[in-house]
């Protein structure tokens, strides 16, 4: 049988021929991650702690350099970068756009002056993405909202200018979005509250952005939404009180008029309703004075009117802080606040 045993030949050839051909291209994958970081190491010029000290040319397991976590597959790829408070100074190069299997990335509380690089966006499985306190500066690039992957963005404490890029407002895998303590301004792009399933964490807090709150249409997982500290402005959507999911609303320090939504009490499971330092007029829905949930209220500073219900004690029985002051509310105070044991 020699056709036999020549396709036994063949067969073996193959695999071997398979088998050396796989493992240069393991190592040339690897490698790619290597020389990435070596680069990334490039644009770093202060290292007070010597965290990057393993990071040499001459150590080929980057595997096991400082911050660096690999997947178990092989080739092994860096799947996670973390040199959170590493007091690392220098610039955020865009080597790391090659590190393709890369989920999670922070840098948070570094010296890293500079702009986000564009190639963060490129990154097919990035998940997390922690730059809070590191300086950096420039627009959040528009690429970001093109990863399919991204999930939990923080780019809290920053100098970041420019606004949220639409693309990034519109992403369907973004769950936190954490912006808060930059100077972005422009509006608040009107996709952010459409069609998102995903979305918890929205915190936007000391910022300079103007112009309406957006509509809510279809949030179903929106748990914190945090707007304070801005120069919003005109009337507080009434779609706001379809986000049942919501446990915390902060919107104080704006420049929000109009009535209160009677909607918000729609929100059974809400805490933590904060509306002041706000140009809001009208009286207080009598709904909202009957949200149970509630531990934090505060339409502090506004240029409300009407009378405190009597009941408010014994509807509000779990309030730990209410804050009604500075408006231009009639009546008395009621005896029931006896009854709130928590305030
Ligand atoms: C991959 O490895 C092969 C064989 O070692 C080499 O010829 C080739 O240049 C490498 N390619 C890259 C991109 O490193
Ligand atoms: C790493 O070492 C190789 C071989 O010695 C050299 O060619 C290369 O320039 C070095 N790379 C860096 C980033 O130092
Ligand atoms: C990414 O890797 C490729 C191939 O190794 C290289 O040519 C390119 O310069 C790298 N890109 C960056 C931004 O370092
Ligand atoms: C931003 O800085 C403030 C004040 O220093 C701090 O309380 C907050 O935790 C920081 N936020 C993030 C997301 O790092
Ligand atoms: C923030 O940006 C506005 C313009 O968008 C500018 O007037 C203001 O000075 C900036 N504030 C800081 C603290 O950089
Ligand atoms: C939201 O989803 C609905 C139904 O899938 C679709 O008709 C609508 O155009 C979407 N809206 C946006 C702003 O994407
Ligand atoms: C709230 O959602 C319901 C059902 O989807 C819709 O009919 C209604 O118009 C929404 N209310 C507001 C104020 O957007
Ligand atoms: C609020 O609760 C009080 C006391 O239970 C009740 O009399 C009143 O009708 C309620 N108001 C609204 C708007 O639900």
């Amino acid at each position: 049988m020699p056709s036999l045993l020549s396709l036994l030949c063949i067969l073996l050839s193959l695999f071997s021929f398979d088998t050396s051909a796989l493992a240069a291209s393991q190592a040339n994958m690897s490698e790619i991650d290597r020389q990435a970081l070596l680069c990334f190491k490039s644009g770093i010029s202060f290292d007070p702690f010597g965290i990057l000290h393993s990071w040499s040319n001459g150590s080929l397991n980057f595997c096991s350099w400082k911050g660096v976590t690999c997947g178990k597959k092989i080739p092994p790829r860096v799947v996670s970068l973390d040199l959170t408070s590493a007091r690392l100074g220098g610039r955020l190069s865009g080597c790391v756009g090659n590190l393709t299997f890369l989920s999670l990335m922070n840098l948070a509380d570094n010296y890293l002056p500079g702009t986000i690089p564009g190639e963060l966006g490129k990154l097919p499985n990035l998940h997390t993405l922690n730059l809070a306190g590191s300086n950096l500066e420039g627009n959040i690039p528009e690429s970001l909202g093109t990863s399919n992957s991204l999930s939990y963005v923080n780019l809290a404490n920053n100098s970041l200018t420019g606004g949220i890029p639409v693309s990034l407002a519109n992403s369907v895998s973004l769950s936190t979005l954490i912006l808060s303590r930059n100077n972005l301004s422009g509006e608040i792009p009107s996709v952010l509250f459409d069609n998102s399933s995903k979305l918890t964490v929205v915190d936007l807090q000391k910022n300079s952005f103007t112009g309406p709150i957006p509509h809510f249409h279809t949030v179903t997982t929106l748990k914190f939404l945090c707007l304070t500290e801005n120069f919003l402005s005109r009337s507080i959507p009434p779609s706001l009180g379809n986000v049942s999911s919501l446990s915390s609303i902060f919107l104080g320090q704006n420049r929000l008029s109009g009535l209160i939504p009677e909607t918000l009490s729609h929100i059974t499971k809400l805490l933590e309703l904060d509306l002041s330092f706000n140009s809001l007029s009208g009286s207080v829905p009598s709904s909202i004075y009957n949200m149970t949930s509630l531990r934090y209220f505060s339409v502090g500073s506004n240029t409300l009117v009407g009378q405190i219900p009597s009941h408010i004690g014994y509807s509000l029985s779990n309030l730990q802080l209410l804050i009604l002051g500075s408006n231009r509310l009639k009546g008395l105070i009621p005896a029931s606040l006896a009854n709130m044991l928590n305030l």
